[in-house]
């Protein structure tokens, strides 16, 4: 049963200037690991426009009145390279509170615009 479902759409111009205004933005919205996968990328800002758009639909598939920092959710990609939320502590006690079990995300960029969806089951 869908417990919840987030969707974004992240705005390539706009994000790459959010991140030359401020320098620390990067290090502050995303972990060393997504940091390290993102760098790796021919275009990086993609990856990380995808990523943030990852957050942002999460926060909206919980729609929880207590706030989880853009942080505190992890984006990881499996061997094939499918996306995935790190299931930290923060993560299981959010998803327990929407009563759902499985969190499933994907991603899509084009060069103007990334996208992510993410559904609790
Ligand atoms: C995987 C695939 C669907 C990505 O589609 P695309 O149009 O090239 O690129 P998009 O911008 O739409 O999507 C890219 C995102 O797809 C996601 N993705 C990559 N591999 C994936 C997979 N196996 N399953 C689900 N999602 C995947 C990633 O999140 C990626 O973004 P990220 O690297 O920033 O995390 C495409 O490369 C494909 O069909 N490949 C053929 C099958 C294949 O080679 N599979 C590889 C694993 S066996």
């Amino acid at each position: 049963m869908i417990k919840g479902i987030g969707i974004d759409i992240c705005d390539i111009n706009r994000f790459e200037t959010a991140v030359k205004k401020n320098r620390k933005f990067l290090a502050r919205v995303f972990s060393p690991g997504e940091i390290a996968y993102c760098r790796m990328k021919k275009n990086s800002v993609l990856h990380f426009a995808g990523r943030f758009a990852v957050k942002e639909a999460f926060i909206k598939s919980v729609s929880i009145d207590k706030t989880i920092a853009l942080n505190e959710i992890e984006v990881a990609n499996d061997r094939n390279g499918k996306p995935e939320i790190v299931l930290t502590p923060r993560i299981k006690a959010v998803l327990k509170l929407k009563k759902g079990k499985k969190l499933s995300v994907s991603i899509s960029h084009t060069h103007n615009s990334a996208a992510a969806v993410c559904v609790i089951t």
